[in-house]
């Protein structure tokens, strides 16, 4: 028997009993011969005293000891001597006198310091993950994401969810990211496509029937890596038939709440607000608004309008607008603010004036020798601006006014850590966006269903669909959708983007012959696990709480993968590198 209880149990209570302990040696302090182990397991951390004065038999095993060797311990629990009471640690009222130390296993010195105080590299700690994961933070992450996802079942589980798998090699299809693809040995020149989310899948569940359907997905999306995202990430999916926009945000809404609750104590009171889009870009610049802060943008469009300034009367001239966000009492240096005119012009701005309410009530800014004093009143009241706050004034057309205010709203009010939880529906969002190229692209995914067919078909460029997104703390924690059931609605969806239909037939025939047979209306929606649990646990990005993640460039640095394969591997999918990727081999031979 390595032990009879974990370490977490021992309090004032325990005390006067002998245990049975295992765990890990995390930290040793000799004191006159005297060894103080920290013993760590699973559920926490007890001292342990190793006193060879007290028991002769321990005083070679006291000195070998090591952080991390892995101990087993039999020992008598005792009150700590008044005084040495540790408050800050669950089980600090007590000890556990050792009678017998067994080394179960040695440790090497450590690469690096498993404490959470320390900053590590996180080259190394990924390295290293299975020391890294040992650390009380990582663990508990890993605990949170347990607790969560055990809710998410047990939610769908009540409220007749039928849990149904997909698969993981399958045709590429669109969701807007670029497909990890896999080679076909049997079919060679051919591949599958890893899933970037189960979306057709689950469709054609509906068409069999299954009404409503659930599953903790992986997915796959070779995009650009960011803090919240990764090559390889999990969402709760779910769809069902017969149903619609309220019933999805309701069923998503108690599942997010239960989710919640199991790693917050305390669930979310529902129903959560929601916004349209428009709303959204209108008083937030972001389809994503951080909703913890205030710093909304507002219009002076109608100011500028007959003023002086040119440079901006002539923008609303032109159809644009004027906006503005008030940053409150901030630095007003002149370096500081060209600093924010720099950053304004990165985010796709032609300029941006800056204005600093000053002690007379004035405004101090390059523009004000063209503003009247009404006018610079107006702008005060506009922005409820006070007495050194920084006004930021960007004049452009509405949607790029918005978003470089938005993002500039973020720079400046955002709170550090998040501990507050702040959920939003954004819904109405639109059926198309325009794409890098000029042309549509899919705002959601090209299954999503338009508010009315005649205003996808009359003005595709504005038609609004009937797609939702949730959002906390300005993180877009998933998407859904109604979906288009009519095969001929979404064969000119198909046509909007551009999918000719040869294309189509090519590209998803089998998923619009599966729509021919009798597809119930359904709807439905996907949120990333990996997001939820890292704002839940105050966590900056998604690496912290996934057990294996790969580093911002999609290396995972314990295996060394993605790495090289042999000729005879390549040969047999009929594969032959290029010199590129030759080249790309020679650079990096382990991997
Ligand atoms: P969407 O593409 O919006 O919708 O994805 C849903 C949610 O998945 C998470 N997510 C990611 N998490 C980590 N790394 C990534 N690379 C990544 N990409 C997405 C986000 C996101 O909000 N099939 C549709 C859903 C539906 O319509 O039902 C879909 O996948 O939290
Ligand atoms: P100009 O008249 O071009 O010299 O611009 C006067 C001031 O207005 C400068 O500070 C510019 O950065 C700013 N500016 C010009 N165009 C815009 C714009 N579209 N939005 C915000 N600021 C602008």
């Amino acid at each position: 028997m390595y032990r009879d209880t974990y370490v977490g149990n021992l309090d004032a209570e325990a005390a006067g009993t002998t245990v049975t302990i295992a765990g890990w040696a995390a930290r040793i302090r000799d004191q006159g011969g005297v060894a103080f182990v920290d013993l760590r397991d699973a559920s926490g951390l007890v001292q342990v005293v190793i006193a060879p004065d007290e028991v002769p038999e321990l005083v070679d095993v006291a000195r070998s000891l090591k952080r991390e060797y892995c101990l087993k311990i039999i020992g008598d629990v005792r009150a700590r001597p008044p005084g040495t009471e540790n408050l800050d640690l669950p089980t600090g009222a007590v000890e556990v006198a050792a009678r017998t130390v067994e080394v179960l296993s040695t440790a090497q010195p450590l690469p690096f310091q498993l404490d959470d105080s320390i900053e590590t590299d996180e080259q190394v700690r990924l390295q290293y993950r299975y020391l890294d994961l040992r650390r009380d933070r990582m663990s508990r992450n890993l605990k949170a994401r347990s607790r969560a996802v055990a809710a998410i079942h047990n939610n769908l589980d009540a409220a007749g969810f039928m849990e149904v798998e997909t698969p993981t090699l399958i045709k590429s299809t669109p969701e807007g990211a670029r497909d990890v693809l896999v080679p076909s040995r049997h079919r060679q020149g051919h591949f599958y496509a890893l899933p970037q989310s189960p979306q057709l899948f689950k469709q054609l569940l509906m068409v069999a029937g299954v009404d409503r359907y659930y599953q903790i997905a992986r997915c796959y999306r070779d995009e650009d890596f960011r803090a919240d995202r990764q090559i390889e990430f999990t969402q709760l999916d779910l769809e069902g038939s017969f149903w619609g926009q309220d019933e999805v945000l309701a069923t998503i809404e108690s599942v997010v709440s239960d989710a919640v609750a199991a790693v917050r104590g305390e669930g979310l009171s529902l129903p959560l607000s929601q916004m349209t889009y428009a709303e959204a870009i209108d008083r937030f610049g972001s389809d994503k608004p951080d909703l913890r802060f205030g710093m909304e943008i507002a219009d002076l469009s109608d100011v500028f309008a007959a003023s002086e300034f040119n440079a901006f009367a002539s923008v609303v001239e032109g159809g644009g607008v004027v906006r503005a966000i008030n940053i409150g009492e901030s630095e007003s240096s002149r370096s500081h603010l060209d600093g924010i005119i720099e950053r304004a012009k990165e985010l796709g701005a032609k300029g941006l004036v800056w204005m600093v309410v000053e002690q007379d009530g004035t405004i101090r800014s390059p523009v004000a020798k063209f503003l009247e004093s009404g006018e610079m009143d107006a702008i005060r009241q506009a922005l409820s601006g006070e007495l050194g706050d920084v006004l930021l004034l960007v004049a452009d057309e509405h949607r790029r006014a918005s978003h470089v205010l938005g993002q500039l709203r973020l720079d400046h009010g955002r709170p550090d850590g998040h501990d507050d939880l702040s959920f939003l529906w954004v819904t109405d969002f639109p059926v198309f966006e325009v794409a890098d190229d000029g042309g549509l692209a899919p705002a959601h995914h090209p299954f999503t269903a338009p508010r009315s067919v005649e205003e996808l078909r009359d003005s595709p460029e504005t038609a609004v669909a009937k797609a939702y997104d949730l959002v906390v703390n300005g993180v877009e924690l998933g998407s859904g959708s109604v979906r288009i059931h009519d095969p001929a609605v979404q064969q000119e969806v198909f046509d909007i983007l551009g999918i000719a239909p040869e294309e189509a037939h090519q590209r998803f025939g089998w998923f619009l012959e599966a729509l021919r047979y009798g597809t119930p209306p359904h709807a439905g929606f996907a949120f990333g696990i990996d997001r939820l649990v890292s704002v839940l646990q105050n966590e900056p990005n998604i690496r912290e709480v996934m057990p294996f993640p790969k580093t911002q460039t999609g290396f995972d640095p314990l295996t060394s993968s993605p790495s090289p394969v042999t000729e005879d591997q390549l040969a047999e999918l009929g594969i032959e590198l290029r010199p590129d990727a030759e080249e790309s081999l020679e650079a990096h031979p382990a991997g």
